[in-house]
């Protein structure tokens, strides 16, 4: 096996494993999350794709053929992944350079109030799609079973809309960029310490992740909520 097929073939296990490492965090007790069993290999696998393409070049209407229900699920997964896994990864991290060079190194106070602020704001994000925007989409579906009365769904489509998710979902996993801009002003004419290259690393996976999984929301979530949505506005 020559170097190249070896560094794919680590690549690949990187992002199975970064793919499938959320399947963990699920609550199997949980009732009204969809359980593990609804997150089928099958959609695994066109994501593994995603991680793998172009984002420019991917076939989203190969997530379409999956339910609204499947997506969102998936989505929920990320988002508990992210708080419970990732973001503390990353987190142990800093903490373990700022011992190490705490007292030396002052680009570690920018670094360190950086991402406690990215923290936050990422918080926030997550936490008004579980709130705000999830919760409509569940409604959409709800109501296209019938489970809900003409008068109740006339209110729901009034009270919220896809259009206003459009206008504000930001895309936080821009500013992640900023540690990276720090951390290369900082080591300009010298080399990276080790720890901080591993934090780099980390961050920019995470970046990387942030960013496939704003593309589900954008181009696969948003667009089927969005038809839902539409037949109900005209039935
Ligand atoms: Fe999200
Ligand atoms: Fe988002």
């Amino acid at each position: 096996m020559d170097a190249k097929t070896l560094e794919n073939l680590v690549e690949t296990n990187k992002m199975y494993q970064l793919v499938t490492e959320r399947l963990e965090v699920i609550d199997p007790a949980a009732q009204d999350i969809y359980a593990r069993f609804n997150m089928e290999s099958e959609l695994m696998e066109v994501i593994l794709e995603l991680y793998h393409n172009d984002e420019d070049n991917f076939p989203f209407q190969k997530l379409q053929k999956f339910s609204l229900e499947q997506v969102l699920a998936y989505l929920q997964a990320s988002h508990k992944f992210y708080l419970s896994k990732k973001l503390p990864e990353i987190e142990q991290t800093m903490m373990h350079i700022f011992n190490k060079y705490g007292s030396t190194h002052q680009i570690l106070a920018s670094l360190t109030s950086f991402f406690n602020d990215y923290k936050n704001r990422l918080v926030e994000h997550i936490r008004m799609e579980e709130k705000t925007f999830f919760p409509y989409i569940k409604s959409l579906i709800s109501a296209s079973k019938g489970e809900m009365t003409t008068q109740e769904t006339k209110t729901l489509l009034s009270e919220c809309s896809i259009a206003s998710f459009d206008d504000n979902h930001d895309p936080i996993e821009d500013d992640l960029k900023t540690v990276s801009s720090i951390i290369h002003s900082y080591s300009l004419n010298e080399e990276t310490p080790l720890p901080y290259r591993v934090f780099l690393n980390q961050v920019e996976l995470f970046e990387m992740e942030l960013r496939k999984h704003a593309i589900i929301e954008d181009h696969v979530l948003a667009p089927m909520a969005r038809e839902l949505e539409a037949k109900l506005k005209a039935a």
